[in-house]
């Protein structure tokens, strides 16, 4: 029986399930984890961007109270562990032997009884630097004499990582000669941080004896951490069992390999003790997967009636100093491609260049995928600059230049096959909610007072949910994902998956997938995650990847468990299995509604009456590949005023029309998109990891970088259109990150509307009243 009259099938927004565990103080992070005989580690950094190490002298550190070990670069390499793959491929320094190359860089370790005295032992280390010269830009790598990061790289002769291009470079040259105009944009999307609540940690667990690898970590792939701890450290990958915990937020930040978990494990397996490191909020924001970082040129042709014939963009990647990006090894730039975004532009050439530099390594995809921010930023940011160049219309302009909906599948310049979308009605019902018209009016008004105030709008095309797994790939291992659905005779079920929430709901939506395709109620369904022993192998949640892959293989094998059922149903009902139909919950006899059997009948037969040479059970699983990726969108609108006196920018609506397909919890999809529109404002204003000359980080704290609370960020006002993917089994699209990727360029879009009238055509992120302020001063308007 049911426990809950509620039955949680597709659509309804109940409850979080997981909610209560949080709620009450009961979820269960890496540093609420205590083993017997657990010891702590603490890591030395380095305090330089670049320089090379001529000794480091461990004496006093290690005598020091409760120390059991001191580790080094060198002991590290004694035992073939002092270097690791990056998701890459490229190598990136575990403990550094040779240089540090960014501040911040792990250098040794201290493991001790304490974190007190961990930590007390590590600044006893003493460590003798020759310092060289910091490289913070593309420009300063490239630079004639520029010296060389990667010297422990054999072919590595200068500080270029790689050159990739995509679209046709001869049909864009061609568009480009006949052009009536040409619009320009040069934007920095700068370095940004995910920031989650929790920071990176582990607690490795290595026994001696069993030779058993038990990693509690926080990580968003489990599996596929699994797979490369086993192929770094040669242990028996049926000897590692990775367990990802609850998490306090990943955003992309969780998603590569650590030092910190490699020195730990190889630690424990050293003692023969549990080993936990728990990094602190500095090291968090200097160390671990930053993002961004790009520094992008784009032009677009237009014809003389606003037409856009083709485009062109070149960018330079700063990627630091170990090409650590997390993205498919076949495209080098990640997925930029979507850089024509929302528009039918008939050709397009793409050129990108990575560079190292001495900063820290990462690149990571922060709640996006795989480098669409910042392409969805440039073209958003031209596409309103041009408007304004050539006096449309924003939102006329992009209407004009849209892929209409009868276009889809939509093949881009680029190569890529949109599965579905409707951009006008995303549009239309932005602009109805927000009133769009009459505001333009007042915008004029006020601007002939004296006022500045602009609104902007952004129509991003987003591409969620790798694979196919022919094209997609980590490190080789295919972008499909799984669903292991076992009913038990009481009719309640167990969903284990490869995915693994960091805050999204899993727990909740995955069991809504089981009570709209099983009809089992939500509420029966126990949804688990996170665990490589049990799980089943699945490339887990990044990029927005778990409702279009995750989502379907669970919609895949509640249909499979369906046809057993079926066959179990002939079987009780002494019917053929082709007279039998289902509605939601239940198989009964065509025409004779009342000879029926639910699935909770079914699922108690399947373990006391199964028809003869059938298997006993009702369990299954499914791995599934997706045929190609899912493109949610939007229309996002921003109205902004300006204080002429102090550069103040005050956002005053925001309103954000999603669609990504159908929605298995609305308002789950709604959190979703207030969290990621929050991000995107902190983006667009706050946020900045910087540096100096000398490569110090500055942003490594939280009264330096700054988030935005509730105090800070404005109100949402949400809308929604809903265009199916066609080729998802239940019509769904991914939507953790579009209002990550979307806002960032709504936001900017409407201040650079609000100074268009004093000829501001950029004003790089974040957009800081000083750096309002002195555009607004530099065009002669002083308050
Ligand atoms: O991979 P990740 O979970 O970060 O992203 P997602 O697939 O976009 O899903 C985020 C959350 O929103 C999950 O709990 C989804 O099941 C839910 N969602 C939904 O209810 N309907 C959709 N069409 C998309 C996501």
């Amino acid at each position: 029986m049911a426990t809950t009259h509620v039955h949680g099938g597709i659509g309804e927004s109940i409850k979080r399930k997981e909610d209560s565990r949080f709620l009450h103080g009961k979820g269960n992070y890496i540093d609420d984890l205590t083993l017997p005989g657990m010891l702590h580690m603490s890591i030395l950094r380095s305090p330089h961007a670049h320089a090379r190490i001529k000794s480091v002298d461990t004496s006093a550190a290690s005598g020091m109270p409760g120390v059991i070990a001191v580790v080094t670069g060198e002991l590290m390499a004694q035992h073939k562990l002092a270097w690791m793959p990056t998701l890459s491929g490229d190598t990136q320094a575990v403990l550094a032997t040779d240089k540090v190359r960014f501040q911040g860089q792990e250098v040794a370790a201290v493991v001790a009884e304490t974190r007190y005295q961990a930590e007390d032992a590590r600044d006893a280390i003493v460590v003798d630097y020759d310092v060289l010269p910091a490289i913070t830009s593309p420009d300063g790598a490239k630079a004639a004499g520029a010296s060389l990061i990667r010297d422990d790289k054999e072919n590595q002769k200068d500080n270029h990582i790689y050159h990739w291009e995509s679209g046709d470079q001869g049909t864009t040259q061609a568009a480009f000669a006949k052009a009536d105009k040409v619009v320009r944009l040069h934007t920095f999307y700068p370095r940004c941080h995910p920031a989650p609540l929790e920071t990176c940690g582990c607690v490795a667990d290595v026994d001696g004896i069993t030779g058993k690898a038990t990693i509690h970590m926080t990580s968003q792939a489990p599996h596929a951490i699994r797979t490369v701890f086993a192929l770094v450290t040669g242990l028996p990958e049926q000897n590692i069992r990775v367990i990802s915990p609850d998490i306090g937020g990943g955003f992309g930040n969780k998603v590569p390999v650590y030092p910190g978990y490699v020195v730990a494990t190889a630690a424990s397996l050293l003692i023969g003790r549990p080993v936990k490191w728990v990094e602190d909020r500095t090291e968090n924001l200097i160390s671990t997967g930053y993002a961004r970082d790009f520094h992008m040129t784009g032009d677009l042709a237009l014809d003389k009636d606003g037409r856009i014939t083709a485009l062109r963009v070149h960018l330079d990647s700063d990627n630091g100093a170990f090409f650590a990006d997390a993205q498919p090894s076949k495209f080098k730039a990640g997925l930029f491609h979507i850089v024509t975004g929302s528009y039918d532009i008939p050709t397009a050439h793409i050129t990108a260049d990575g560079y190292y530099t001495n900063k820290a390594p990462g690149g990571v995809a922060y709640r996006c995928s795989f480098r669409v921010t910042e392409a969805s930023y440039l073209i958003e940011r031209l596409i309103t600059n041009a408007a304004i160049e050539i006096g449309m219309d924003q939102a006329e302009f992009r209407k004009k230049n849209f892929i209409r909906k009868d276009q889809f599948p939509y093949h881009s310049a680029t190569g890529w096959v949109y599965d579905s979308g409707d951009y006008h009605k995303a549009m239309d019902v932005a602009l109805d909610q927000l009133g769009y018209d009459e505001l333009r009016r007042d915008v004029e008004k006020r601007r002939k007072q004296g006022e500045v105030t602009g609104i902007g709008i952004a129509s991003f095309t987003e591409v969620v949910g790798a694979g196919h797994g022919a094209d997609f790939d980590i490190l080789g291992l295919r972008m499909f994902d799984s669903a292991e659905l076992r009913v038990h005779p009481t009719g309640k079920a167990l969903l284990r998956m490869g995915t693994k929430s960091q805050g999204q709901g899993h727990e909740t939506t995955f069991a809504q997938i089981v009570a709209e395709e099983l009809g089992i109620p939500a509420a029966d369904v126990a949804v688990e995650e996170g665990d490589t022993d049990t799980a089943p192998y699945g490339l887990g949640t990044y990029a927005s990847r778990s409702t279009p892959v995750a989502g379907a293989a669970t919609a895949m094998v509640s249909r499979k468990l369906r046809e057993k059922g079926r066959k179990i149903a002939a079987h009780l009902l002494e019917a053929a299995e082709e007279d039998l139909e289902w509605e939601r919950g239940r198989f009964f006899v065509k025409g004779s509604p009342d000879r029926g059997k639910t699935i909770q009948e079914i699922a108690f037969a399947a373990y006391t009456n199964v028809p003869e040479g059938m298997e006993a059970g009702l369990e299954g699983v499914h791995y599934y590949d997706p045929p190609n990726m899912t493109y949610p969108f939007g229309t996002y609108a921003v109205v902004v005023d300006v204080d002429k006196g102090t550069g103040q920018v005050k956002v005053k609506r925001v309103v954000a029309v999603d669609d990504c397909g159908v929605r298995i919890n609305p308002m789950i999809v709604e959190g979703q998109i207030h969290g990621g529109l929050t991000e995107g404002f902190g983006i667009a204003f706050m946020e900045l990891i910087t540096f100096d000359a000398e490569g110090n980080c500055i942003g490594s704290n939280f009264m330096d970088y700054l988030l935005p609370t509730a105090w800070e960020s404005p109100k949402f006002e949400l809308g929604e259109t809903v265009t199916p993917s066609p080729h998802h089994p239940l019509g769904a699209k991914g939507v953790g990150e579009s209002p990550t990727v979307g806002s960032p360029a709504a936001y900017v879009n409407a201040v650079i509307d609000a100074l268009s009238p004093y000829g501001v055509t950029n004003i790089d992120m974040p957009v800081t009243p000083d750096k309002v302020w002195a555009a607004l001063r530099a065009a002669g308007v002083n308050e």
